[in-house]
């Protein structure tokens, strides 16, 4: 087979294509290589497979859509499966938040949620309101709006002249006084304090329309949220009528132990982004959910016609939404958002047992994500993080590289002989590593 034709997406292709990974199939926590060797799923595949690999019921659901209705459009013409999904997802969704718009991926559901901000504010009589404020380090995707949003800097620098200038950061909540803690540090809420400060006097109020944030940044490097960080930042935008969007790409469908973070943190967004988890990686779909009070002026808006003009060919595809709903079921029967919640305390114990080891400076974790942050080496970043890596994988275990940090995000059906394998195999890694 050869190796050149396909342009590889985030990846270093030459280092790859010198030294290939591949896999040939997968089932449950783990992967079979061609040469039929398993690889435990340490990382969900990519913050995705919350309820394991190849499972009957999303199979079977998708074989079944795809011999019965292929495709059919959503734009001016319906089919039931993208209205059933959604009943299903608002009634998962933070009361109040009824309203679910489907795209195909997580960056096209942030595009869509900023435009959904701007358009929002413009049919009260707000058109001025069209900035938005994201975070440092914190990852949106890769579309103009996301990565103008997104604070992900390598993601940026090649397009600085393309990315939309109505957009201010805030810092990001990482530091290393919060080194090693367990669950949320317990420093750092006041670095909300910075819109009101600092964004808001500049802008005002009356030219923002949202602020967006992912409320564990997974892809920025697994940064959690400092206590009481989030609640400030609902505080604030409520006062000054900003939209709330949580990018909840990662942290939804039961990655915190609730169907979204906003959940866990007892926090009610306006906006909410999902992808990934919806379909456990199956079929690409992605969304926003939409609260009421959001959605209202769209059907209050005078004189009739599309009320949003904005849509995807593939929004609310057939075998998109029948592996959500499989999916959603899944997650219900086997309650592994439950498994979620009960397996956090393990997988911190897992986590954090790599504290001590050579070159480790930071462990983190919230639910089932966490991750282990490596000394950089002189002249290099992110080389030790990627050895990491490569050596984990010749040992039987995928863990992602974000910059020298080793990520963890296992499937929810996790048990805890798989945290056993992933750490005991992590810290064999770590020990021989230079
Ligand atoms: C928080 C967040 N938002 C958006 C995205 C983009 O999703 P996609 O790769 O499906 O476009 C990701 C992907 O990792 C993400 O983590």
């Amino acid at each position: 087979m050869k190796l050149d034709n396909y342009w590889m997406p985030f990846t270093d292709n030459r280092r790859f294509k010198a030294r290939p990974r591949l896999v040939a199939s997968a089932k449950d926590m783990y992967y079979v290589t061609p040469e039929g060797k398993q690889v435990l799923d340490g990382l969900a595949t990519l913050w995705c497979v919350n309820a394991g690999h190849c499972r009957p019921r999303i199979v079977e659901a998708i074989r079944a859509q795809a011999g019965s209705l292929d495709f059919a459009s959503s734009f001016s013409l319906g089919h039931p499966l993208p209205f059933r999904l959604a009943e299903r997802i608002a009634a998962l969704a933070p009361r109040g938040m009824g309203r679910v718009f489907f795209t195909t991926s997580g960056s096209e559901a942030v595009d869509t949620a900023l435009k959904i901000a701007v358009a929002h504010h413009r049919l009260r009589g707000e058109g001025t309101r069209t900035r938005f404020i994201g975070r440092e380090r914190s990852y949106h995707g890769v579309n103009i709006g996301g990565m103008s949003v997104g604070g992900v800097s390598s993601n940026r620098k090649a397009y600085a002249g393309t990315l939309l200038t109505n957009v201010d950061h805030m810092r990001h909540t990482h530091s290393e006084g919060n080194a090693f803690s367990k669950g949320q540090p317990a420093q750092g809420a006041d670095l909300a304090e910075e819109l009101e400060s600092r964004i808001v006097p500049l802008h005002d109020a009356s030219n923002i329309a949202a602020v967006i944030v992912d409320p564990v940044a997974a892809s920025g490097g697994v940064l959690v949220p400092p206590r009481g960080y989030l609640e400030r930042l609902r505080e604030i935008c409520t006062r000054h009528g900003i939209l709330l969007i949580f990018d909840e790409v990662i942290t939804g469908w039961g990655r915190l132990g609730a169907p979204f973070a906003a959940q866990r943190f007892g926090i009610a967004p306006d906006l909410i982004t999902f992808a990934k988890g919806i379909t456990s990686g199956a079929v690409p779909l992605g969304g926003v959910i939409v609260s009421d009070a959001v959605y209202e002026p769209f059907m209050a808006a005078q004189g009739g016609g599309i009320e949003f003009f904005h849509g995807y060919t593939y929004s609310g595809h057939p075998l998109a939404c029948a592996a959500g709903i499989a999916t959603l079921d899944v997650y219900e029967e086997e309650k592994l958002f439950e498994n979620s919640r009960n397996l956090a305390g393990y997988f911190e114990q897992g986590v954090h047992s790599l504290k001590g080891l050579p070159n480790v400076i930071d462990c983190r974790n919230l639910g089932l994500i966490g991750a282990v942050e490596l000394a950089p080496r002189r002249g290099s970043p992110g080389e030790r993080g990627y050895e990491a890596f490569e050596k984990c994988w010749d040992k039987g275990v995928y863990a992602r590289p974000v910059g020298d940090a080793l990520a963890f995000c296992p499937p929810l059906i996790a048990e805890k002989k798989h945290l056993d394998q992933l750490f005991g195999t992590v810290a064999d890694v770590l020990r021989t590593l230079t």
